[in-house]
């Protein structure tokens, strides 16, 4: 499964990418918001760093939002035009990947939802598992019933698990098959953390001080 880091934030991606991990990154326009930065920069210098950044379309309408993932397109090669799951959306999808321009569908609550994302030619969709568990449902099995729905093969495109809230999400996501995760940085940072391996390092460096002068 890859994994994505879901933010706007481009030290925390050179951070993240130093550990060899990461495949690419999302963004949408409330990390944007919140980062306060100029877009085109931040998904640059973004490029530099990963094979795949997602960034999102905000026009209004159809014919401004092919126009502004052409533009995002000719940016530079790694980027994904995500692209909300609307009928408008669908009709931009299908027009983008008809001009071959990878597409990112987010916002992805329902199965048929998937289903009709994957027949515009979505390159990637996006099911946000998190919400789902915020208004009591549970986020996962969606991912299994796309997954389910996938596994007779007839969709080329990736399914990548969004609104990821704790390491038990990822860890859940990769044993229904997902094919992408992004993960926000406070959850990445959570990852490769265990007490029993801080511990068990801690006494092996403690141990070779001991010895490390001997004969
Ligand atoms: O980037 C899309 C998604 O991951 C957003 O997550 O936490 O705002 O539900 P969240």
């Amino acid at each position: 499964m890859k994994l994505f880091l879901d933010t706007a934030n481009v030290a925390y991606v050179a951070e993240i990418a130093r550990w060899g991990v990461l495949d690419g990154v999302t963004t949408n326009p409330s990390l944007v918001a919140k980062e306060g930065k100029d877009f085109k920069k931040v998904v640059l210098e973004m490029c530099k760093l990963v094979p795949c950044v997602s960034a999102q379309v905000t026009a209004p309408d159809v014919e401004g939002m092919k126009k502004q993932g052409e533009e995002y397109a000719s940016w530079h090669k790694n980027v994904v035009v995500k692209v909300p799951m609307t009928t408008d959306g669908l009709q931009v999808v299908k027009y983008l990947s008809g001009k071959k321009i990878k597409t990112n569908v987010t916002l992805v609550f329902s199965v048929a939802q998937a289903i009709l994302a994957a027949k515009a030619g979505a390159t990637i969709i996006s099911p946000f598992i998190g919400r789902l568990d915020d208004i009591g449902e549970d986020g996962m099995v969606l991912i299994e019933e796309i997954m389910d729905v996938w596994s007779h093969g007839r969709f080329e495109t990736e399914v990548l698990v969004a609104s990821t809230r704790h390491p038990r999400h990822i860890i859940d996501a990769a044993r229904v098959g997902a094919h992408i995760c992004t993960i926000p940085y406070e959850v990445f940072k959570k990852l490769p953390q265990h007490t029993l391996t801080d511990n068990g390092y801690k006494k092996f460096q403690e141990d070779w001080e001991k010895v490390k002068n001997r004969g």
